[in-house]
Formats: C-alpha cells, sequence, structure tokens
C-alpha cells in the first residue's frame, strides 16, 4: 500500500501527540466521558485540577481519543486555563460569563473549583447518574455537578448542588444548572417568542460574539414572551433529517437564564439555570442549595431525530404517565364561557355521551357566592360552587355524568385571586403585592403567596376538598393566568429569596398532590401555553399549547411545540375559532389529545356525523399517535401544504396528517410527500379517513406502495383548495 505524503504527515503528527501524550503523568490526569448511544461529552481534570470539557458531540469509537482533541485545535490563546470550564466560578481567573458567582462569609467574592472525585451509579438499563465533587482550595465551599444521562435516548439533564461550611452565610448571585461548551465553526440559534395566542413564535438566527439571553422575569407563566426551549444547530443551520444540533431546556417553571456565549475563542458557552435576576440567594452553612435540571440532546441527523429522542424522553421517563391512556373530552368554556346553570350542564354532559367522547369538563365560573365568578372580575380563590349556579353542587353533576356514562372533570386556578373575593378579604396578606405600593392586575387578579406554607395548605386543599367530596372525579385543568408584578411576599423575611421560593412551595403542593393522587390526570394550562416546561410536566399528564385554536394557526403552533413535546401531552380542541369547516378543526385537533370545546346542538346533522365518526377513528388511531414515532414531513412555514405524520414501533400502522396552509391560486401538493419512519421492504396501503359524510375520497386506497416508494418517491394527499384537509392511514398489506 502506498501512502499520500499528506496521510504520512497526519500519521506523524498523530504519532507525536500520541506521544506527547504518554509523556504527561497520567496519573495527573482524570477523564470523565458522559457517554449515551450516540453522543459523549468528555471532561478533563489536569495536573492543576481545573476540570474542563474536551469534547461534545457524535462520540469517537475509540475513548483513548478524545485526549487528542484538544490538540487538534489551535485557537487564539486561553488566558485562564478555564474557558472551557465544566462549571465556570467567577471572581478568581475567569474572565467570561460564570456558572456560578458567590460572596463568602468573609465578604470575599472570589471562587474557585477544582476536582476533587467523581462517582458513576447505574440507576437501570437505561440510565446512570455521574456524580463530581468540586471544592474551592481556599474556602470551605463545594459543589457537586449530576448529570443523568438516559443512554437509548441521548438526553442529558444536568444540575448542581451547592454547599459550604463557611463561618457564616454566603450569597449566590449566579447559581446556573449547567455550563455547556462547544466548538464548531458556526452556531445557529433557533429561539421562540410569543404572547397569549401568538405562542411558539421561531426565530433563527446565527449567534454572533457576545452574550445572547434568552430568560424570563415574570415569575409565573413563565413562558408567555419566550419559553426556555431552544436549538443550537451546529457549523449550519440543521434541517429536518440533516445537521448537528442540540436541543436544551431548562425543567423550571420560575424565571429562567439562558446565556450563550459566543467567546473571542469561537466556541460557544452556554451558561443555563434559574433567573438570578432580583434573587440573590443567602446559603447557610450546611444547607444544600439544588438547581433545577438542564435537559439536552444532540442529534447529528437534524431535528427530527433529535424530537424524536426527546418525545420518546419525555414518555419513558418525564411526563406523567406518559406511556398510559389519556380522556377526550367535550369543555363548555367556549360554548358557554362563564353563563352556565345545573340545566345547561346538563344539557352539555348528555352531548358528551352523544358526541361519543369519555369526559365533561366544566371550565371557570362554577365557583364563588359573596362576589359570584360571573365574569373574569370576582370570586377567584373562593372555590366554593356559586349557589345560584349550582343549587346541588358539583357532586351532583359528577353522579349524573357517572350515569351518563361519562366522566367529569374540572378547571381551577388555585394560585390565583381577585381583590373581589373572600379570600382577598380574609387573608390580604396572602396575596403578593408591595405594601406601599398600588396593585397592578394581569386579567383582573393577583397571585397567592406560595412561599407561605399556609398558602401552599390552601392550595393543596382547594384540590384535596374537591376529590374528597367527589371520589369520581376524573380530571384536573390547572390554569395559571397572571404574570407577578410587584413581586412581595408578607410571609418571607428576605424579599431575595422570593422567585425561588415561590416555585419550592408550588412543586411541593404539586408533590403532595401527587403523592395522594398519583394518577388522576391534571392539564397545565395558563392562559394558553405560557407555563409548559419538564419541571411541571412531571405532574401533569398534559398541557394547553395555546388558547389560540384557530386550526390553521394552530398547525403552526403544535408544529413547534412538536420539536420539544410528545403529542400525547398537547391537549388540542375543536372550536369555533377560525374560518375553516368542521372537519379541518377536528382533524388539526387529532394531532395530540383530542377535545371539543363546541355547542354540540347546535351542529349541523352532518357536521355530529362528522364529529362521530371522526372520534372513532380517532380511538383506533390514538394509540398510534400518543405512543407512536412523529415526523414531521412538511413544514407549514416552508410549503403550502403541511404534513405531519405518526407510526407505530412496527412499522406497521400510521397516521398522515395534511394541510392546504396558503390560500393562493391553485395552490395544492403538486409533488409527492416524502413518508418517513417505515420500513423499506414492507408493503402498505394507504386510506382516506375522516371523510365528511357525502364526500368521495379522490385516493384509490387499492393500490399496494412498498416503503420504499412511499418514503423515496413519496405519496400525494391530493390536498387542494377543495380537500384542504385529508387525513391518511397506512396499514401493512400482508
Ligand atoms: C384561560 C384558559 C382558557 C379558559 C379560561 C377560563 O384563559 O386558557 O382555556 O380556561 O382561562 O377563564
Amino acid at each position: 500500500m502506498k501512502l499520500s505524503t499528506n496521510t504520512i504527515k497526519r500519521l506523524v503528527s498523530v504519532a507525536v501527540l500520541l506521544v506527547a501524550q504518554q509523556s504527561s503523568p497520567l496519573s495527573a490526569q482524570t477523564i470523565i466521558p458522559i457517554q449515551t448511544q450516540n453522543n459523549a461529552l468528555v471532561l478533563e481534570a489536569g495536573k492543576n485540577k481545573d476540570l474542563n470539557i474536551i469534547f461534545f458531540g457524535k462520540k469517537l469509537n475509540d475513548i483513548n481519543e478524545y485526549p487528542l482533541v484538544s490538540g487538534m485545535y489551535k485557537q487564539t490563546e486561553d488566558y485562564t486555563q478555564l474557558l472551557n470550564s465544566v462549571y465556570t466560578p467567577s471572581g478568581s481567573r475567569n474572565l467570561v460569563e460564570p456558572a456560578l458567582s458567590v460572596t463568602h462569609s468573609d465578604g470575599n467574592n472570589s471562587l474557585d473549583l477544582r476536582y476533587v472525585s467523581h462517582k458513576e451509579t447505574k440507576i437501570g438499563d437505561d440510565i446512570s447518574l455521574l456524580s463530581i465533587v468540586l471544592k474551592d482550595p481556599v474556602y470551605d465551599f463545594q459543589v457537586i455537578l449530576y448529570y443523568k444521562s438516559y443512554y437509548k435516548e441521548d438526553v442529558v439533564e444536568q444540575w448542581s448542588e451547592i454547599r459550604h461550611e463557611e463561618k457564616g452565610d454566603v450569597t449566590l448571585h449566579k447559581y446556573a444548572s449547567a455550563n455547556l461548551h462547544l466548538k464548531a465553526k458556526s452556531y445557529w440559534l433557533n429561539q421562540y417568542h410569543g404572547d397569549w395566542a401568538k405562542e411558539m413564535q421561531p426565530e433563527e438566527s446565527k449567534l454572533t460574539h457576545g452574550i445572547k439571553t434568552l430568560d424570563s422575569k415574570l415569575g409565573t407563566r413563565a413562558n408567555l414572551f419566550q419559553p426556555s426551549v431552544f436549538m443550537i444547530s451546529m457549523d449550519s443551520p440543521a434541517n429536518e433529517d440533516e445537521g448537528n444540533v442540540l436541543y436544551g431546556a431548562l425543567e423550571y417553571s420560575g424565571n429562567f437564564k439562558i446565556d450563550l456565549e459566543l467567546d473571542y475563542q469561537d466556541n460557544l458557552r452556554i451558561v443555563a439555570g434559574i433567573n438570578n435576576y432580583a434573587s440573590p440567594y443567602t446559603l447557610k452553612a450546611g444547607e444544600a442549595f439544588t438547581t433545577p435540571a438542564f435537559l439536552y440532546t444532540f442529534s447529528t441527523e437534524g431535528k427530527g431525530a433529535a424530537s424524536r429522542k426527546l418525545q420518546s424522553w419525555a414518555r419513558n421517563y418525564k411526563l406523567l404517565d406518559g406511556k398510559g391512556n389519556r380522556l377526550t373530552l367535550l369543555n363548555n368554556w367556549e360554548a358557554t364561557y362563564f353563563d352556565f346553570n345545573e340545566s345547561k350542564l346538563s344539557d352539555l354532559i348528555r352531548d358528551t355521551k352523544k358526541l361519543g367522547v369519555d369526559m365533561f369538563l366544566l371550565d371557570d365560573g362554577w365557583f364563588a357566592n359573596k362576589y359570584p365568578r360571573n365574569d373574569d372580575h370576582a370570586g377567584l380563590g373562593d372555590w366554593q360552587e356559586n349557589q345560584k349556579k349550582l343549587p346541588n353542587g358539583i357532586g351532583s353533576l359528577v353522579k349524573e355524568a357517572d350515569a351518563k356514562g361519562v366522566k367529569f372533570g374540572i378547571w381551577i386556578e388555585p394560585e390565583m385571586v381577585n381583590p373581589k373575593s373572600e379570600l382577598y378579604e380574609k387573608h390580604p396578606d396572602w396575596v403578593l403585592k408591595q405594601p406601599n405600593r398600588d396593585e397592578h392586575y394581569f386579567r383582573n387578579q393577583l397571585v397567592l403567596d406560595l412561599a407561605n406554607p399556609k398558602v401552599q395548605d390552601f392550595v393543596f386543599d382547594v384540590v384535596d376538598d374537591l376529590f374528597t367530596k367527589n371520589p369520581k372525579l376524573a380530571y384536573i385543568k390547572w390554569d395559571c393566568n397572571a404574570v407577578i408584578y410587584n413581586a412581595h411576599s408578607a410571609y418571607l423575611k428576605n424579599q431575595s429569596h422570593f422567585y425561588i421560593e415561590y416555585m419550592r412551595g408550588l412543586y411541593s403542593v404539586l408533590k403532595r398532590i401527587r403523592t395522594k393522587y398519583p394518577n388522576t390526570p391534571m392539564m397545565l394550562c395558563s392562559g394558553g401555553g405560557g407555563r409548559v416546561d419538564y419541571g411541571a410536566l412531571q405532574y401533569f399528564t398534559e398541557f394547553w399549547p395555546s388558547d389560540n385554536t384557530d386550526p390553521l394557526e394552530r398547525i403552526f403552533i403544535q408544529w413547534e411545540y412538536s420539536y420539544f413535546y410528545p403529542a400525547i401531552s398537547s391537549s388540542n380542541h375543536v372550536t369555533d375559532w377560525g374560518k375553516q369547516p368542521i372537519k379541518f378543526r377536528t382533524d388539526v385537533a387529532m394531532m395530540g389529545k383530542l377535545g371539543f370545546d363546541i355547542v354540540v346542538s347546535k351542529l349541523p346533522e352532518n357536521d355530529l356525523k362528522f364529529c362521530q365518526q371522526a372520534i372513532k377513528n380517532y380511538n383506533v388511531l390514538k394509540d398510534i399517535i400518543w405512543h407512536g414515532n412523529q415526523y414531521r414531513l412538511s413544514n407549514p412555514r416552508e410549503n403550502s401544504v403541511a404534513s405531519m405524520a405518526y407510526v407505530n414501533e412496527a412499522k406497521t400502522s400510521g397516521v398522515i396528517f395534511n394541510y392546504l396552509v396558503s390560500n393562493r391560486y391553485a395552490e395544492n401538493s403538486k409533488t409527492p410527500i416524502r413518508l418517513k419512519g417505515l420500513d423499506p421492504a414492507k408493503k402498505y396501503r394507504v386510506r382516506e379517513i375522516n371523510l365528511y359524510p357525502g364526500t368521495k375520497s379522490s385516493i384509490n386506497s387499492e393500490t399496494i406502495f412498498s416503503g420504499n416508494f412511499l418514503m423515496d418517491v413519496g405519496f400525494n394527499p391530493q390536498v387542494n383548495s377543495t380537500r384542504t384537509s385529508v387525513v391518511l392511514q397506512l396499514e401493512e398489506a400482508k
């Protein structure tokens, strides 16, 4: 074999490196690889015990080659030996954005963290927990970094525990969950912004030098303007099937801060955690401060693979009852708003059965007497049935539903209070407000002080009383419609702990609820999608993506959520928003957890027939939609036709939803849409379902296609202005 001059040169330089490597005292070097099925994050502690990130990306075949990686980079000087720190301390050598910044008990602001030890524990076949102890050589101050890795899903959850044994209190000024360090030619940030009814608007931009921050300071409903989920594409913007892309998210429902710092060496530092805004934290000796987890996954095969890993991780390990079932439902919010009584509800319960869904969900407006909840100005906080509207109480409605063979669920918003309420009158000190300033309202309401244990008991009791009085109550829709203004707790001595204590209070209530009621389905709603995150989703079975249920808008909103959350967690309701026909609206809502919020009795006969049949179809397909793999086939932002598919694990059945999203002249599905996730060797039949009564499909369901054909050539759903919504069922032909 003849070697080219270049190959010889390369071999020589590798040999030199290997020699250099071996000549360094091995005992002084600790390599810690955190490996999942496809990826590795590799840490190294050198002679001086700084613990740095030396590799992040697709894992190498030979673990021994990681120490060679750094030598391949000839970037400018690292003046600190900390630029790639695993958890950047501030005030000593560091020159960039820190992960941790403190004032010691003696008033000194400097921190240094050196590697002491690490230990890996196998938690299950798929899960390992690595803990690494770092200590300050001068102060009795330590951090334990935790990495929980999920091998098959390529997901890592990372968090930190901070403690000290100094003589007095230490102030934590910044206390991130995680600190990553990426190397690429360029970095493309995909982030989200929004407002009420405009959730999950994506924006992609090339990161420039300096710090780009994604954050929230809203306290509750923290995602209203910006969620913590994001993607970083490396080298070039990733697409659905190609490119290196990292997904990140903070598992936290309060204020968050994610700093993306493109440093002077052109590396990307990601520092993610609780927002330190207005929140210096006083840490007592011996006390542990545990951060929420920062979650990430990485894919070299584009956004599609990354999202399927994340969705499958969520179903397997995080989302409450992620592998279980969900209830289809009829909700009365848009059907009645606050204007209902027992007889109207009785009709709706009857309609629930007629429609063929599992449950009736009673929304806002059922409570409060002194200040009745007849609109959103009064009553919030007074969780007693309104005597006028419901003289026989919730109990009689639950019974009635039971007798009609449907389940009964109920809306609450237990963290909130209207100033016009008995709760406010009795417990003004339970309400968040500045003692010396005017109150300022969001949807005419204020937030209760969950930092106060009495308020925590109150919120727990709201739920507990409902279940105790109505053991057959099947479901809770937990809403949260206000942000926090005038953040001040009458209970806390140290106001700078407020934002953190609020979240601790909320999670502690949710934990108590789940200890007593482990399985009851609960929807996480926040005046739309203001609050979904994986910190909360471990207590909830589903979330409300947006109050915007216009199906055209929903195609876009659900599309973006689907990158981060599995379809089983997405509550999608058919409502009267938008101009699309009932078929279009129902088809779109079927792409997650189906519900209805319409006046069933006013539906034209064929609309009702259509819905009833669609629910039957959904009951056949829901297992694939909830537990199968989701494939985004045609992006509504780039094409006139949007297409999304769900395929079961065995690749024998699937469902494909297709929509016309442009009303330009003669727009249609001109070319076939390539399917994904099938077995090329299997044969399939494609049949159109969810046909509106009296219409015929233009698709011939007799033709048999190979998986190879469907994935390489594709299939044309024949979407056009007369067929704006087309649902296809795919079955293996044997
Ligand atoms: C919020 C929710 C809605 C509905 C109303 C009730 O806006 O997002 O679905 O429950 O509250 O007031």
